[in-house]
């Protein structure tokens, strides 16, 4: 008998969610095997087709189901038969309010023998953690719009940026900073303009700062640290930055590290009083969806990350390097179909 079950909720959601999600959990199957972990697995049919069917995003007593769990795995959702915003408001962004996930966090890691679109970097200038803010900003909806479609049209959106939200995103990022070898923290804002939100940053970052001696701190504008992700990756360890600017940097920081497809993150609670979810940082792709020729490896990256968070660091190790050996031999090779690279990984993982 297994000797610790998990509550695992599964949303595939659109596109390509399913096919991707459907390789995933062939991994953790594997490596829960050799872990002795039982996984009780609920699949939810939320996104395109029940929004169609219904009319509604996520109905309430789902959202309390889904609160029932250990860890969620999400694949994506979106698909252009759904106007734009329906079901990233009524779904995505519910969840991460909901369950109050203020850490998006999410990894840009260059593995051996990835492309990287920039020239003389190595594996090892690549390996940052970016800590993103997951429920402030300018995502909260507050705002409006006044004169909508006529030439006086006045539309706000208002960045909400709490005492309590940034500090406990910083506190986060400076005990990641602190259980990492470069033990480095780079705040990224835009201070010199947004002051008002950038010195509420600031200020926590320094405060925060003095329970963390050993961690070294830095600060870029948003604008700088977009040059350097490219120029000078080397000079990033652990970055925080708010709910706008991470969501930017990190399309920036999955390109240079070999592409949407390789992007995994997660949508944390650290309290634990919700459980985390766990996600691709790429979208339903509906351009290549169900021709099974989306890359599965940022699902597969997610589930190490959601093994981590479970306080499975060897199973997410494993995994990790099974991942790690694949990228390695794919280079050169001929494009393998979606479920011929979760198996080539599945088979790594288990043997
Ligand atoms: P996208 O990430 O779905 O696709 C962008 C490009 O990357 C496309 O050319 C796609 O084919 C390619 N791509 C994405 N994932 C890939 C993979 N695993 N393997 C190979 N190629 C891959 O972003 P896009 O096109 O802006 O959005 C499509 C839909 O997804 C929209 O409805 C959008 O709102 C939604 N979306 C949902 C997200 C989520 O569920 N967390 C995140 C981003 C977008
Ligand atoms: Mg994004």
């Amino acid at each position: 008998m297994a000797s610790r079950s998990i509550r695992l909720a599964v949303i595939p959601g659109d596109g390509i969610g399913p096919e991707v999600v459907a390789e995933g959990l062939k991994v953790l199957d594997a490596v829960a095997q050799s872990h002795d972990l039982a996984i009780e697995r609920e699949t939810y049919g939320l996104g395109a087709a029940r929004w169609h069917e219904t009319g509604d995003t996520l109905p309430d007593s789902m959202l309390e189901e889904i609160r029932g769990h250990d860890v969620i795995l999400l694949g994506a959702v979106g698909d252009p038969t759904v106007p734009s915003g329906v079901l990233e408001r009524g779904l995505l962004l519910r969840l991460r309010f909901e369950l109050d996930y203020y850490v998006n966090l999410r990894p840009v890691k260059l593995y051996p023998g990835v492309t990287t679109p920039l020239a003389d970097v190595r594996p090892e200038d690549v390996d940052m953690l970016v800590v993103r803010e997951g429920t402030e900003g300018p995502y909260t909806g507050v705002g409006g719009v006044m004169r909508r479609g006529t030439p006086q049209e006045v539309a706000t959106q208002e960045s909400i940026n709490t005492a309590y939200g940034v500090e406990r995103v910083v506190r986060y990022a400076f005990a990641r900073a602190a259980s990492r070898s470069r033990k480095k923290l780079t705040l990224v804002h835009k201070d010199n303009v947004l002051t008002f939100a950038g010195d509420l940053y600031q200020r926590t970052v320094r405060a925060v700062a003095r329970d963390f001696p050993e961690v070294s701190v830095d600060y870029l504008h948003v604008d700088a640290a977009s040059m350097f992700f490219v120029t000078q990756p080397g000079r990033f360890d652990v970055v925080v930055t708010d709910n706008l600017f991470g969501d930017i940097l990190t399309d920036l920081g999955a390109a240079i590290a070999g592409g949407i497809g390789l992007a995994a993150s997660g949508n944390v609670n650290p309290t634990g009083d919700a459980p985390s979810m766990f996600e691709p940082v790429h979208g339903s792709a509906p351009d290549i969806a169900g021709q099974g020729k989306a890359d599965p490896t940022a699902t597969i990256l997610s589930v190490a990350m959601l093994l981590d968070h479970l306080g499975v660091p060897e199973a997410a190790r494993q995994v990790e390097s099974a991942v790690a050996a694949d990228l390695a031999e794919r280079q050169g090779g001929p494009a393998r179909a979606t479920s011929q690279i979760g198996d080539a990984i599945t088979k790594r993982v288990a043997g």
